[in-house]
This record gives structure tokens, C-alpha cells and sequence, in this order.
């Protein structure tokens, strides 16, 4: 599925907040069909930048290309429109809606279909997540980690070329894990060309093409997971030096 066209380029992205510089001078390109993963500490700035990627934030110097679009300053819902979703690391859904009303207002949002058909688009969407069997269930009454995976099925519903994920595993008990690690793969084989955050090391290691790691803002490291995790300016970055 990978091959050599770079469907996002991400360019000497900087953004600070204030005194604080949450990006400095990132740069990496994503290409299509492959997984590429964010690593870093907490606080390193790996939801900024994918709130950067999704047009939340404007950055303050940099470019970011996607296909062949300048997608530095739109707004986000033209970059969504543009085919790129997102998950939310602190899932929000409509609480007092069911998943299966939840899942609908995504699927059904800008599309000319009828409610029937988006039901039936959204039967394999709920499958392929797990939560088949939790759909009428209302969202306010559920764990952080159905919340989690609902914020992935209103992602897929946007029917995305890229997807960014953000900590989507949080949460997640061991028996869990290679359930998760399915759906990625699944995903990954739709075509749908992914970047992922993740804190659970296991899921990343198995699911990604390489992975780039950043660190107070800036880029520290970027290759292959297994020679990501015994570089040291990595090490020291998740340990201290
Ligand atoms: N909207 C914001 N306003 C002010 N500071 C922010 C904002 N968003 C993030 N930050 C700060 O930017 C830094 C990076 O945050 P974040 O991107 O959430 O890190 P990560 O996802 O890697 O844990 C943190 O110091 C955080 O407090
Ligand atoms: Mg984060």
C-alpha cells in the first residue's frame, strides 16, 4: 500500500503559546499508505502539532502541504473537507446522545445521504472499532476507552485519506491491546495513510512505519522504531539525561 508520494509535508512549524514555544522547527513529510507514529514526553507538544496539522491552531512560521494543497492558515473544516480527521486525546461526544445518534451526525455532516444508508455505513464502522454491541448505549454513561474508540469511528465516518490519532490506546487494559492493534491494521489496509500518538509503547512498536520524536517543542529523532528506541537523545529524553 506505501509507496514514495508524500501526502503531508510538514515544514519548520513553530508555535509557541505566550512565553512558551509548544513547536520549534518541525519538519518531517508523511507518506501515503504509511503509519507514522509521534513519540514524546508529555508536554513535548504532540497534540499541538496534530491541532496544527488540523487547522485548530495556526503556527507561527512553517508550512504544512497536503497533497497539493497549502494548508498552513485554512480553517478546519476545509482541511477536513480536504480528507483529514481527527480523534480528540479528550474524547467529546454529544453525552446524552447514544453512539449510534453520535456516529450519525458525523456521517451524516456535509453528505447528501440518506439516514438509512449512513445507518448501514455506520454497522461497519462500529464493527470495526468494537462497538457493535455498545451502540445504543448513551455516551455519557460510558468509560473513557468506548469514549475513545467512538472519537476513532466519528473520525472514520468523515471518510478520511488521513487520519490523526491522539492517544486513541489511553486507557486500555493488556487483554485489550491486540483488539486495538487489529483495528489500526485495518485501517492501515482501507488506505487510509495514518499518524498516531501513543503512549502505550507496545501498540506503537507494532503498528508503525517509523516513527519521529519530539521533545520540548522541537524535533529530536526520526527513523524506524527499533532504532528509535535505543537512541539516546531519546532515552534521555523519557528518562533525563
Ligand atoms: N491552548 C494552549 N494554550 C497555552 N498553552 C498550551 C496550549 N496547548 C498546549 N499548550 C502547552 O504547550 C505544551 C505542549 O502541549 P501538548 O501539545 O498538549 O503536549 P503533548 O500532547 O505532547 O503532551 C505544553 O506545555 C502545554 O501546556
Ligand atoms: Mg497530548
Amino acid at each position: 500500500m506505501q509507496n514514495n508520494e508524500i501526502l503531508l509535508s510538514v515544514n519548520d512549524v513553530s508555535k509557541r503559546f505566550g512565553g512558551l514555544t509548544a513547536l520549534k522547527g518541525v519538519t518531517f513529510n508523511v507518506k501515503k499508505g504509511e503509519v507514522l507514529g509521534l513519540m514524546g514526553p508529555n508536554g513535548a507538544g504532540k497534540t499541538t502539532l496534530l491541532n496544527v496539522i488540523a487547522g485548530e491552531y495556526n503556527p507561527d512560521t512553517g508550512k504544512i502541504m497536503y497533497k497539493d494543497h497549502n494548508i498552513t492558515n485554512m480553517p478546519p473544516h476545509k482541511i477536513c473537507h480536504l480528507g483529514i480527521a481527527r480523534t480528540y486525546q479528550i474524547p467529546q461526544p454529544f453525552v446524552t446522545l447514544t453512539l449510534q445518534d453520535n456516529l450519525l451526525a458525523s456521517t451524516l455532516y456535509g453528505r447528501q445521504l440518506k439516514k438509512k444508508e449512513a445507518i448501514s455505513e455506520d454497522e461497519k464502522i462500529f464493527d470495526l472499532v468494537g462497538l457493535t454491541e455498545k451502540k445504543n448505549i448513551i455516551a455519557g454513561s460510558l468509560p473513557t476507552l468506548s469514549l475513545k474508540k467512538l472519537e476513532l469511528a466519528r473520525a472514520l465516518a468523515r471518510k478520511p485519506d488521513l487520519l490523526l490519532l491522539d492517544e486513541v490506546a489511553a486507557g486500555t487494559t493488556e487483554k485489550e491491546i491486540p483488539k486495538i492493534l487489529n483495528t489500526i491494521k485495518e485501517i492501515r489496509s482501507m488506505g487510509i495513510t495514518i499518524i498516531i500518538i501513543e503512549h502505550v509503547i507496545k501498540v506503537l512498536m507494532n503498528v508503525v512505519d517509523r516513527i519521529v520524536v519530539i521533545d520540548k517543542g522541537m524535533q529530536i529523532a526520526e527513523g524506524i522504531p527499533s532504532a528509535i528506541m535505543c537512541d539516546s537523545k531519546v532515552i534521555d529524553a523519557y528518562f533525563g539525561a
